[in-house]
């Protein structure tokens, strides 16, 4: 089993999600639960882009020591000099400098030559080493870049100092088949590829990012960047709690571990939902309300035999209680009679059957059936008989 190491960019990538915006004091609450969920590492803003983030990483960089801080800037000086004065307190400073590298961008954002791209992203890599012993460059739009330019900046990129090669999936354009010859690709066609750790970056737009997270690192990446709950710009970031319990539920299938304590998920990502005012979808793979709960009868009575018959994982692995059954119009005997002996009410076989006719009834003009439905309908046949 090899470790894989977890990049959480909530507080940078997550934060650039529509309508989400931070103070210090909730991202300081955020990145003490990364540390204790067992993050590796956190992104925590991008000091250069307002005083109140500078402020955010400083105090971030200054109080967590047990998980790596990191901080964004351009490919600008005045960008790398203001992320080192916020970082300077942390115990294992990086700076996270990125620069397009797909002709899309270079020439309509950038309006840069391949040449002149390249001398920006070395000149500035080699101004950042200077300062930062670890030094991460990313090529912004990696996924839609010509390989051999990208393994031609690369190579240059890790000869000016940088520590750490990040290839994003900046417009969730890439799938897991071609995501992963690429990071093949540049470990067979970068000679001093050894020298740097390889990381992939992935956004959800097609809904493949953690497929295609789980394929870099089957190429060698050894780095996943994401976020809690996979908020992020437009269809958010790989979503990390979803990559860390997969390659767990399947260790049988996958050589690779992280180091997050699994339970500590929950409450991460309740206080992420909370904190950034994005809810979570019900469904949501993990922490979705739905994730752990059963309403087909087949199901629920499959569930009260064995949990493993629709269960992979259990609730207790990420920090959720119990799973639930929730009672509507597909539940059957078998739940709505575990009910009510949850609820301690003691019933005879003849007002069970009234009861459960009842409880039916109920269900073709209420979604969800409550304990309180389920007590006023086994009231009231107890002293109608
Ligand atoms: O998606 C992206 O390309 C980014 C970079 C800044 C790494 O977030
Ligand atoms: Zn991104």
């Amino acid at each position: 089993m090899s470790i894989i190491n977890l990049f959480d960019t909530t507080l940078r990538d997550g934060e650039q999600s529509p309508g989400v915006n931070l103070n210090k004091l909730e991202k300081l609450e955020i990145a003490k639960q990364l540390e204790r969920l067992g993050m590796d590492r956190i992104e925590a803003g991008f000091p250069a882009s307002s005083k109140g983030d500078f402020q955010a990483v400083k105090e971030i960089a200054d109080t967590i020591k047990n998980t790596s801080v990191t901080a964004l800037a351009r490919t600008v000086k005045s960008d790398i000099d203001t992320a080192w004065e916020a970082l300077k307190g942390a115990d294992e400073p990086r700076i996270h400098i990125f620069l397009a590298t797909s002709p899309i961008h270079m020439t309509y954002k950038l309006k840069k030559t391949p040449e002149e791209v390249i001398t920006t992203a070395t000149d500035m890599v080699a101004y950042a080493k200077q300062t930062f012993s670890q030094v991460q460059w990313s090529a912004e739009d990696a996924s839609r870049s010509d390989w051999e330019f990208l393994a031609q900046i690369i190579k240059k990129v890790i000869d000016a100092g940088a520590t750490v090669i990040n290839l994003p999936d900046t417009v969730g354009y890439t799938t897991p088949k071609e995501y992963g010859e690429m990071f093949h690709y540049i470990r067979m066609n970068v000679p001093n590829i050894e020298k740097a750790v390889l990381s992939c970056h992935c956004h959800n737009d097609l809904g493949m990012a953690v497929a295609n997270s789980i394929a870099a690192v089957e190429n060698g990446a050894t780095q996943i960047e994401g976020t809690i709950n996979g908020i992020g710009e437009r269809a958010g970031n790989a979503s990390l709690e979803e990559i860390a319990v997969a390659l767990k539920i399947r260790s049988d299938f996958y050589p690779y571990q992280t180091n997050l304590k699994l339970d500590e998920i929950k409450r991460t990502s309740d206080m992420v939902a909370k904190l950034t005012g994005m809810h979570i979808q019900a469904n949501k793979a993990i922490v979705g309300r739905n994730a752990f709960a059963h309403e087909s009868g087949i199901h629920q009575d499959g569930v009260l035999k064995h949990a493993s018959t629709y269960e992979i994982i259990t609730p207790e692995l990420v920090g959720v209680q119990a799973n639930t059954l929730f009672l509507g119009k597909h539940s059957g005997r078998h739940a709505f009679k575990d009910k009510l002996k949850e609820l301690g009410m003691r019933v005879t076989e003849d007002n069970m059957k009234q009861a459960f006719e009842a409880f039916k009834r109920l269900t073709d003009h209420k979604k969800e059936v409550t304990d309180d439905d389920i007590f006023t309908i086994v009231t009231e046949i107890q002293t109608n008989t």
